[in-house]
């Protein structure tokens, strides 16, 4: 999708104009944010719009006040440079869709792409001209509540998303009144926080960078992302918010970004606190030789840039260059000419449109991780009694999931409520909620909860972590059911009674303790104001479920990193070389180790792969064609596969491609995503779904860090999760 602007060379010579009118103070204060908060104006701050010392605002949502604060930016400066208003909409405004994390299991950048658009119509409603969002950081560690924010584990998924997002916010034309501009965040590396700690340390050799954590910001800036934020974190000693390499040479060296890079919230002062500079005045001097050109809510940048240009330290032309920067932007988004906003010009907030989007987006979202003996769906003519058991079941709030500032719980419409509304007339549905929170430790109620369960034909558990348990800070060690929640499953398990879990989380949670003892289970992640009719539909087959895990789920968090697109190691292991601690034998302990890479108490599976999802239909994939089996540089193949619908239901299918370059100038992952498509297929439907695959797709970057696509052996996988054995080979030779 092409994002219409003003034509660059005008835009370029009407920043020219401006920065040479503009004096030092006021280059400053275009690199200046700040922090509105409460919906009003203080004094300080119109002062501050009026003396040109502030360039973006954050954190106001009155339209009122985004209106005057335009109005005296642009009446009463001398130049009449009108605000950008920064906004956290990460997955929604007042409509929320389900978290990104959630998002991303549907593996469809459609839903995706309106999802943003909803939530960028509704927040430009307000004056929101800016959202601090896609968060793109590669998560391989469910430990870290951000995980929740991001696009899941692996590169080519974050991609597709992250660019179906920024094309969301962004839309065609970034000058419409509803449209805002988009931040790639966290760049980068912010996902690998050493053990999963939110604002930890992160080590990532420089190969690992390119091949694995850059490719979705090069993916954001490819598609025209606006802006992007740097992490709070240290990276190989370097805070990014100080990062000369990431920001000066990658960014906008490579890459050639020309839009406006802004810190993380007060992460410019914060580089003293890493130990890297010892005051406020060497922190502006190191955020802006890197390239950082907004300061988000600190005074680093205020009091200290013009002292540091006039003692000498900065050349002027830096400040330039970032002022610039950001008037670039503001003119691309059209502010110069339409710095208001009437709330009349859109359509009215949680409109049909915008909750039949958020329905559409949680149905997709969720994933199916188990149904025996097809206890699911529910057949609301079959069952008599409904238990609906679990402190998750009617939880307004909590379905919203994690950065919600502006999310609507009163919208919200619950699963109970959903149930119930959906086969009251059918079934009698009994409802307890059976524990205060998630964390409750308190089994007090577990004895009428078992015979609620006991009296009823089936029960559904609503289990999972609150939304306060994801997110930002909010990181565990422990990522299994929280509470007693584990002792309320063996309580109902005993009844014998058809137990269905449907969880909600921010995260990839170990249910190794669990999953045996229900017989089907729905992963809903944080499903977002409508996640409540789309668990209900998928519980009774109006829909099927048709998410796939966007990131793998473990056994035990101590096999954590564990991602499907790892390297094979020297000794990779197989079902015959793994033992269990349990068996090892105790007269020849050494002779029975398989000497390979597992651990002995969790072997080396996950519980769930990435990718995995049920379904309610079945599919059949067969006819695996590839056009060539060999292919020289810049040349392409075509894979395709027939995909049977074998079922009597209609169902979607989310067809995925995975490559493997069996021997590389570096060593290459097992196993690489490279495609996917998500297919509707009505019963007995068959469709012949077609991938693409360039020479270019299997570039990797080598040895000295140079993008290259080597001749030699590659073998290719289609099916429906990272664990299909459909394949076949091709190899690249070299070119004439
Ligand atoms: C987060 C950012 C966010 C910013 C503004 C920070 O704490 O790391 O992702 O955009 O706050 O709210």
């Amino acid at each position: 999708m092409d994002v219409s602007i003003a034509d660059p060379a005008t835009t370029d010579r009407r920043v020219d104009e401006l920065l040479r009118q503009m004096t030092l103070a006021e280059k400053i204060g275009q690199m200046s944010q700040v922090n509105v908060g409460d919906s009003y104006i203080h004094d300080y701050l119109a002062d501050g719009v009026r003396d040109g010392r502030v360039g973006s605002v954050l954190n106001v949502v009155d339209v009122d006040v985004v209106n005057e604060l335009q109005r005296i930016a642009v009446e009463e400066t001398r130049l009449r440079i009108p605000l950008i208003v920064g906004r956290d909409v990460i997955h929604g405004f007042k409509t929320v869709m389900p978290i990104p994390l959630g998002q991303a299991a549907s593996w469809n950048p459609d839903i995706v792409r309106q999802g943003a658009r909803v939530a960028a119509r509704e927040a430009a409603s307000t004056g929101v001209n800016w959202t601090f969002a896609p968060m793109i950081d590669i998560s391989r560690d469910p430990r870290w509540g951000r995980i929740a924010e991001s696009l899941g584990e692996d590169p080519y998924l974050a991609s597709m998303l992250g660019v179906a997002m920024v094309e969301g916010f962004e839309g065609e034309d970034l000058t419409a009144h509803d449209t805002i501009a988009a931040c790639a965040k966290h760049f980068v590396g912010y996902g690998a926080v050493e053990s999963g700690r939110d604002y930890a340390t992160t080590n990532i050799p420089e190969n690992e960078l390119r091949n694995v954590y850059l490719p979705p910001f090069k993916a954001a800036v490819d598609a025209g992302v606006s802006t992007l934020m740097t992490s709070f974190s240290d990276i190989d000693g370097v805070p990014a918010t100080a990062n000369e390499y990431l920001v000066k040479d990658i960014l906008r060296g490579e890459w050639g970004f020309d839009g406006f890079v802004v810190s993380d919230w007060d992460s410019v002062r914060q580089l003293e606190i890493h130990g890297l500079t010892a005051n406020d005045r060497e922190s502006a001097y190191e955020a802006a030789l890197a390239g950082v050109d907004m300061e988000m809510h600190g005074d680093a940048y205020a009091r200290y840039l013009a002292a540091l240009v006039e003692d000498g330290q900065l050349d002027e032309q830096l400040i330039d260059t970032a002022a610039g920067n950001i008037l670039r932007i503001k003119i691309r988004l059209g502010l110069f000419e339409n710095p208001y906003t009437d709330p009349a010009d859109f359509p009215p907030i949680a409109d049909a449109h915008a909750l039949e989007t958020a329905r559409e987006a949680a149905l997709q979202s969720v994933v199916m991780l188990k149904n025996d003996h097809h206890v699911l769906p529910l057949s609301a003519d079959k069952l008599e009694t409904l238990a609906v058991i679990g402190p998750l079941a009617d939880a307004p709030y909590e379905q919203l999931g994690t950065w919600i500032f502006d999310g609507d719980r009163e919208l919200s419409v619950t699963p109970m409520h959903a149930i119930h509304s959906l086969v009251h007339d059918k079934v009698d549905v009994r409802y307890l909620r059976a524990m205060e929170t998630s964390r409750s430790r308190d089994t007090k109620a577990f004895d009428e909860a078992v015979s609620i369960a006991a009296e009823s034909d089936a029960v559904v558990l609503f289990l999972g972590e609150e939304s306060i348990l994801s997110g930002e800070a909010h990181s565990r060690a422990d990522i299994s059911l929280p509470g007693a929640q584990a002792e309320l499953v063996r309580r109902i398990r005993e009844t014998g009674k058809p137990v269905v879990a449907v969880i909600l989380a921010g995260r990839p949670l170990t249910l190794t303790n669990v999953v045996d003892q229900v017989d089907a289970i729905l992963f809903a992640w944080h499903p977002g104001t409508m996640g409540g009719p789309a668990i209900a539909d998928l519980l009774f087959g109006v829909g099927s479920p048709s998410g796939k895990l966007p990131a793998t789920f473990p056994r035990m968090v101590g096999q954590v990193p564990i991602y499907y697109n790892q390297k094979n190691t020297g000794k990779p292991p197989s079902p015959e070389t793994v033992v269990h601690i349990d068996d090892i034998d105790p007269h020849a302990p050494q002779l029975s180790l398989g000497m390979t890479a597992f651990h002995l108490d969790a072997g080396y599976l996950p519980l769930f792969a990435f990718g995995h999802g049920l379904s309610y239909a079945s599919f059949n994939y067969e006819n695996l064609t590839i056009s060539d089996t060999e292919l020289k540089p810049d040349e392409s193949l075509t894979i395709s596969v027939d995909v049977t619908n074998t079922s009597t239901v209609a169902a979607a299918e989310v067809v995925q491609l995975y490559v493997r370059d069996l021997a590389g100038n570096v060593t290459r992952p097992v196993r690489e995503l490279k495609g996917f498509e998500r297919v509707q297929l009505m019963p007995g439907e068959k469709r012949t779904v077609e991938f693409e695959l360039h020479t270019d797709d299997l570039a990797f970057y080598g040895r000295r860090n140079q993008l290259m696509t080597e001749p030699g052996d590659f073998h290719v996988w289609v099916g429906g999760s990272s664990e299909t054995e459909l394949g076949t080979a091709f190899r690249i030779v070299a070119g004439a």
